[in-house]
């Protein structure tokens, strides 16, 4: 077995998962707990930034995110599976690390640009949402994790949590804190049904772990394809085709799959017949995947008690680590030093 390593990462619960996130992640942290330690956190105070006007959404969605985890395999025997806002030491280490990052760098972060200009904020942005990758920062660096499972649009948050890092044990003469690295997936990101880049919630173009069968058939039947792709007979786009990204995906008989994709390319395969056989592909990684969440949902007790079982162990870890913080800030006041 390698060397054991800390992970730490996350979602914010703003509603149920999708597909989008098991490629991006979900699917290594299956595979990451049977090796490391594991630590999953469910970001309610990240989601709270640019939802504040919304909490009876993110308290409800705790459970779907929670359940979601459950039914994809996380398990709670091997992950920490931990509520973010009830991690007090959190948000203390945000404010102090705070301090180690200018306004104008926080401006810069090109995934919060990005988020500022979709949700039409401009200057009007809430200063929780600016500064989320500072708290992101804390999350990481609690738990001393070295990896960081996350979607590619997560890269710049690691690259901050890694500018504060540097300086913090720079400035503090230390080495509490550890610098982590991001873990994509190989295939960067799943594109949305309707063909655009990312799938989202937000976008409307998403296909949920806890879609019921008939749901996924109507969006497969609707998915985006070659739009050059009119006859039968013509020859039909494959590369940036989302169709052939979720074979790519989720299909096991590569073999099958590459021989679809030059039958495609060279015309006479019809959009019908690749969306069938992808239905099949997805309802049958889907299945065992809402079977095992209905199991789950029949207990919403259960699913809360480990919840707090798993928060109190995060609290463990990540005040044991701001008391290292605090020490190496040198405002440990009432504690004995030489
Ligand atoms: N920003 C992440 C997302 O939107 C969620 C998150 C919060 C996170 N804190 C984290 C991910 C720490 C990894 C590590 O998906």
């Amino acid at each position: 077995m390698s060397e054991q390593k800390i992970i730490l990462t996350g979602d914010r619960p703003t509603g149920k998962l999708h597909l989008g996130h098991y490629v991006g992640s979900l699917a290594a942290r299956v595979k990451l707990q049977d090796v490391h330690r594991q630590f999953v956190m469910i970001a309610d105070a990240q989601a709270l930034t640019d939802h504040a006007h919304e909490p009876a959404l993110i308290r409800s969605s705790i459970m779907e995110v929670a359940l979601d985890y459950l039914a994809v395999g996380i398990d709670p025997r091997k992950t920490t599976i931990f509520i973010q806002s009830l991690v007090p030491a959190l948000a203390e280490l945000t404010m102090y690390y705070l301090n180690l990052v200018t306004w104008n760098r926080l401006k810069h972060n090109p995934t919060v640009k990005l988020e500022i200009q979709q949700k039409g904020y401009g200057e009007e942005v809430p200063a929780g949402f600016m500064i989320y990758p500072i708290s992101q920062a804390a999350d990481i660096t609690a738990f001393k994790a070295s990896i960081v499972p996350v979607g590619d649009d997560q890269i710049p948050m690691i690259e901050q949590t890694v500018e504060v890092v540097r300086k913090f044990n720079r400035l503090y003469k230390t080495d509490v804190l550890v610098e982590p690295q991001a873990v994509t997936s190989t295939l960067a990101r799943l594109p949305g049904i309707d063909g655009k880049a990312k799938m989202s919630k937000s976008l409307g173009n998403a296909i949920f772990l806890s879609d019921p069968a008939d749901v996924v058939a109507k969006k497969v039947k609707g998915m985006y394809t070659d739009p050059g792709h009119l006859k039968v007979e013509d020859p039909g786009k494959v590369e940036g085709n989302p169709v052939f990204t979720y074979l790519d995906a989720f299909g096991k008989d590569k073999a099958k799959i590459d021989e679809m994709k030059a039958h495609y390319a060279r015309g006479g395969l019809g959009d019908s017949v690749v969306k069938k056989y992808l239905l099949d592909v997805l309802q049958e990684f889907l299945e065992p995947i809402r079977k095992r969440r209905e199991e789950f949902a029949k207990d919403p007790g259960a699913v809360m008690q480990m919840l707090k079982q798993g928060t109190e162990a995060a609290n463990k870890k990540a005040n044991q680590t701001l008391t290292e913080v605090r020490s190496a800030m040198g405002i440990d006041y009432f504690s004995t030093r030489s």
